[in-house]
């Protein structure tokens, strides 16, 4: 299961090449002025330049920043330089944001294609970084790209359990996996609805971590993620352009176990429920259907307006589920629409919390890691949009209320626990330009401002740190 390589942050090194970072004002001297200028670099924003050190090596790299400096740039590194150990020059702080990002840029996706070794690119780590901490914050955004990454047919709802496994066990916690008819006996009647059409061998499931549950003197904090593993749109079936990603429509279960998985090494001090709904929105004689009224776990009854609106009802059930465990704090992910997309874009999910503080806190954790959000409205104006003249609810909103990201963010609403704060975040778990660092694919989105928040409002006791 991913990691990321501690051998790619090494200790000191004598012979490390010095990384520098130039925007068009930095005043360069010696043989890095003349080559910049002789190579037109002008320290704009993705550039780089390797300095020749004269003997038919290295002497430095000169990478552009623009007019602010970006540790964020250090994205790029590992796929534009060539074999070596490299140093960060620079302050301390930005110096470390650096590190972190040049681990993310070392992510590939190469389960299904040899590619040829270029040797590594490693960096000497930056004084007072502490190396385990990086490296599980890049490891969990690893994991969640790389289960994002792979094809449906590789990651379905077995695939996921078998991960949520391997976490629980490694960190001592306990796993409960509900599975197919089961899910009807349990009370997930609509987890079961959703799935029920994928072949046995990818029967729907809820899967559920607990943590730490009976330090009841601890927060509790529950993760919820949305784990459609193909998303067809069932009868109401998609577009060919429509479906293509849709292997990406488990992230928001990859995100939720990620962070699980994080908060429980970093050993936060909370209690800490991970819930997971695995399904496949298939299409077969089998499909839950336009017009049909599904029950949920909380009672209420929903009018199927359409069958690819399907992310909505199974986050029904484990929302309900999750607020049998009265938490403090509630985090759902989940890629729950297109509309958000048309709203703000591939890189800025939206957020949505009707707690003022959780919403600073997220919001300002975002910022410091950059890793960002941008809070949407829980508009109680579109609230009648989910009006259904037959059942308590409906899946598909109203065409009038048109804002489908906040409407599907009501929906939710309706189950999240009542009990502690709750927050959803509509994430895309996805880049779609490929660039040095962000290769196109898979991309982890708010893991790090949700730990961020976290580590900031729980803090691992000293004893407990780096379990
Ligand atoms: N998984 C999709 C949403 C999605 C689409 C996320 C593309 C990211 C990229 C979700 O299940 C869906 O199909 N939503 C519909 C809802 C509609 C039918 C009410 C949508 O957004 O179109
Ligand atoms: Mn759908
Ligand atoms: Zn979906």
């Amino acid at each position: 299961m991913s990691v990321v390589s501690p051998d790619l942050l090494t200790p000191a090194d004598a012979d490390a090449i010095p990384v520098r970072f130039v925007g068009p004002k930095t005043a360069l001297d010696g043989r890095a002025a003349s080559w910049a200028s002789a190579n037109g670099f002008k320290g704009k924003p993705g550039q780089m330049l390797v300095v020749p050190n004269g003997e038919g090596g290295l002497d430095s790299v000169l990478v552009g920043t623009g007019e602010r400096f970006d540790p964020w740039s250090a994205r790029g590194l590992s796929a534009k330089l060539p074999a070596g150990t490299y140093r960060l020059e620079g302050e301390a702080e930005q110096a470390q944001l650096a590190a972190l990002a040049f681990l993310l840029g070392t992510y590939r996706f190469d389960r299904y294609k040899a590619r040829p070794d270029r040797g590594a690119v490693r960096l000497v780590a930056p004084q007072g970084l502490d190396l385990e901490e990086t490296l599980r914050i890049a490891s969990a955004c690893a994991l969640a790209r790389e289960m994002v990454d792979t094809p449906a047919a590789d990651m379905g709802p077995l695939q996921i359990e078998t991960i949520a496994r391997e976490i629980a066990e490694t960190a001592g916690a306990s796993l409960a996996v509900t599975t197919g008819e089961a899910l009807l006996e349990n009370n997930y009647p609509a987890v079961h609805a959703v799935g029920r059409a994928a072949t046995p061998a990818r029967a729907p499931r809820v899967i559920e971590i607990g943590w730490n549950l009976d330090r009841t003197d601890l927060p509790l904090v529950a993760l919820v993620g949305k784990g459609v593993v193909f998303d067809t749109g069932g009868l109401d079936i998609k577009s060919a352009a429509g479906m293509r990603n849709m292997k990406k429509d488990m992230g928001g279960s990859a995100h939720a176990l990620a962070l699980g998985r994080l908060v429980m090494q970093a050993g936060l001090a909370v209690r800490l429920v991970v819930l997971v709904a695995a399904v496949e929105n298939a299409v077969s004689a089998d499909a839950f259907r336009p017009g049909d009224i599904l029950s949920s776990r909380k009672g209420l009854t929903i009018e199927i307006g359409n069958t690819d609106a399907e992310g909505r009802l199974i986050l029904a059930d484990i929302l309900t589920r999750a607020s049998e465990h009265s938490p403090d704090v509630t985090l759902d992910f989940a890629t729950l629409t297109g509309a958000a997309r048309i709203a703000l874009g591939p890189e800025l999910p939206p957020l949505y919390t009707d707690d003022e503080a959780l919403a600073g806190d997220l919001l300002a954790a975002a910022s410091v890691v950059r890793d960002p959000l941008w809070r949407m409205p829980l508009w109680h104006g579109y609230a009648a949009a989910l009006d259904s003249e037959i059942a308590d609810v409906r899946n598909d909103s109203a065409g009038w209320a048109q804002a489908g990201s906040v409407t599907a963010a009501l929906f939710l609403q309706k189950f999240a626990p009542e009990t502690g704060t709750w927050a959803h975040m509509d994430i895309f778990a996805w880049n779609p330009r490929n660039r040095p660092g962000w290769p196109e694919g898979g991309e982890a989105q708010a893991i790090r401002a949700c730990y961020q928040m976290l580590r900031a409002r729980y803090p691992a006791p000293k004893s407990a740190e780096g379990r």
